[in-house]
C-alpha cells in the first residue's frame, strides 16, 4: 500500500494523525485541477471550478450524511472554529463547557474570545483510563452550571486519541438548550460519521487527515437553524452579493476572494481511492493491529493504555503516557536514528504522550520496529524512565 502514497519509503511514518498523507492518484487529481486553474483562470474561478466545487460538496455531504447546502469547505478546522466562536458573541459570565483533552489551537481560540468577553472556558477533567461512556458523561456534565451556554468537544481527541461520546453529549445539550460544537478534525474517513443522526449545531472535520486529501481541505457543517447567526470571518464578494444564491450561509462563507481551492475539489477522488482499495477492510485490519500493538508498546514504555480496547473509544490512533523529561529529544532521536516519524506531545499539561497512527500504508513490521527502537532507547539512553 505504501507505494500508492507519496511518502518516503525509508521513513516509518506513524503520524498520519497530524497532517494525513495523500495517495498518488488523489494528488494527481489535485494537480490536474491546479493546471486547469492556470490554463483558464477566469473560466475556472467563475464557472468550471465552481461546478467542481459543487460536485465535491455533494460527494462529501453523501459521505458524512448531510445536505450539501449545510457544508462549506474551509482550509482547516481552525478557520471553521474561528467562524463559529467569533459569532457566538459570548458575554461576561457565559460559560463554555469542554474537556481537558482539546486541541491546542482550539483552546487558544476559546481563550482569546473568552478573555475578550469575560466568558469562562470550563475544561472539565476527563480522567484516564477511560473505562466507560458513563464515566465520561458523569465527569463532563459535572461542569454544567446555569451559566453554561455552549458545549464544545472533540470527536477524537488530539493528544490522547480517544473517541468521545459526542452523540450522547449533543443529545443532552440539545435538551438543555445549549449550543453544540464538535471538533471532528480526525473523524471523517476514520470512524463512521453521520451528521444527520448526530444532531449537532456546528461540526468541523478535516479532509486532509483520514480522508487523505491534499493539505488544506476541511469543512464546517452548520445546522440550518443556526446558519444565520454566522457573519463571514472574511468579508468579500459573498457579503451583499450581487448575485445571491438561495443560501446566505454559502454566499457568506464559501467565497473569500481569490484563492486556490483545488484541494477542496478532490473529495470525489479520495472516495474513489477508498473504493478501489477496499479501504473499509484495510481500516478494520488497522483497528485490529492497534488493539494488538497498543498494550505491547505501552508495556515496552513501562506504561499503560488509557482506555478500554474497544471500537467505542479507539479508531486508528492511540496514545501512551511516556515517562520522560526530554520529549523533544526523544522525538528527534526516533526520527533521526530510527527513521520513525511519530509525535511525542509535550504541550498538553503534565502528561507526555506518544501517539501511534495505524494506517494501511504501515505494516506489522513497522510497529515491531517501533517497539525495538523503544527498547534500544531504554537500554542505551536515559530518555525513558
Ligand atoms: C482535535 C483536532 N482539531 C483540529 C486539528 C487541526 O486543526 P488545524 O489544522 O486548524 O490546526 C487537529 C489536528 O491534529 C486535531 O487533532
Amino acid at each position: 500500500m505504501k507505494d500508492k502514497f507519496l511518502l518516503r519509503p525509508d521513513i516509518n511514518y506513524l503520524n498520519h494523525g497530524s497532517f494525513g498523507a495523500c495517495p498518488i492518484p488523489v494528488f494527481e487529481e489535485y494537480q490536474r485541477f491546479q493546471r486547469m486553474l492556470e490554463t483558464e483562470p477566469l473560466q475556472f474561478m467563475t464557472k468550471t471550478g465552481v461546478e467542481y466545487l459543487d460536485q465535491s460538496k455533494q460527494a462529501l455531504a453523501d459521505y458524512i450524511n448531510c445536505e450539501k447546502e449545510d457544508l462549506i469547505y474551509v482550509t482547516n478546522p481552525s478557520t471553521a472554529m474561528n467562524i463559529v466562536i467569533k459569532n457566538l458573541h459570548l458575554k461576561q459570565g457565559d460559560e463554555v463547557l469542554t474537556t481537558n483533552h482539546e486541541y491546542g489551537a482550539m483552546d487558544r481560540t476559546w481563550r482569546y474570545y473568552c478573555q475578550k468577553s469575560g466568558a469562562k472556558y470550563v475544561q472539565q477533567k476527563i480522567s484516564t483510563p477511560l473505562e466507560s461512556r458513563e464515566q465520561f458523561l458523569e465527569e463532563f456534565w459535572s461542569g454544567l452550571t446555569d451559566k453554561t451556554k455552549v458545549v464544545f468537544l472533540s470527536h477524537i481527541t488530539s493528544p490522547t486519541a480517544l473517541i468521545f461520546p459526542v452523540d450522547e453529549v449533543c443529545k443532552r445539550a440539545k435538551e438543555l438548550g445549549l449550543i453544540t460544537i464538535v471538533d471532528g478534525a480526525h473523524a471523517p474517513g476514520h470512524i463512521p460519521l453521520d451528521l444527520n443522526i448526530l444532531d449537532v449545531d456546528f461540526y468541523t472535520g478535516a479532509c486532509h487527515k483520514w480522508m487523505c486529501s491534499p493539505k488544506g481541505s476541511s469543512f464546517l457543517y452548520a445546522d440550518k437553524s443556526v446558519q444565520d447567526m454566522l457573519d463571514p470571518l472574511i468579508i468579500s464578494w459573498g457579503y451583499e452579493s450581487d448575485n445571491p444564491s438561495e443560501s446566505q450561509f454559502q454566499d457568506y462563507h464559501q467565497y473569500q476572494g481569490t484563492r486556490d481551492f483545488s484541494a477542496f475539489l478532490t473529495t470525489p477522488a479520495c472516495i474513489k481511492f477508498f473504493k478501489e482499495n477496499n479501504w473499509e477492510e484495510e481500516k478494520a485490519k488497522c483497528r485490529a493491529q492497534l488493539k494488538h500493538f497498543y498494550p505491547l508498546v505501552a508495556k515496552e514504555l513501562n506504561s499503560t493504555t488509557i482506555c478500554q480496547l474497544t471500537d467505542e473509544f479507539l479508531g486508528q490512533i492511540c496514545s501512551i503516557p511516556v515517562k520522560t523529561t526530554r520529549p523533544v529529544e526523544l522525538k528527534e532521536l526516533l526520527y533521526n536514528k530510527y527513521k520513525i516519524e511519530i509525535p511525542v506531545f509535550n504541550n498538553v499539561g503534565p502528561v507526555i504522550y506518544l501517539r501511534i497512527s495505524f494506517q494501511p500504508y504501515s505494516s506489522e513490521v513497522d510497529y515491531i520496529d517501533l517497539i525495538t527502537a523503544l527498547r534500544d532507547i531504554k537500554s542505551t539512553t536515559t530518555l525513558i524512565q
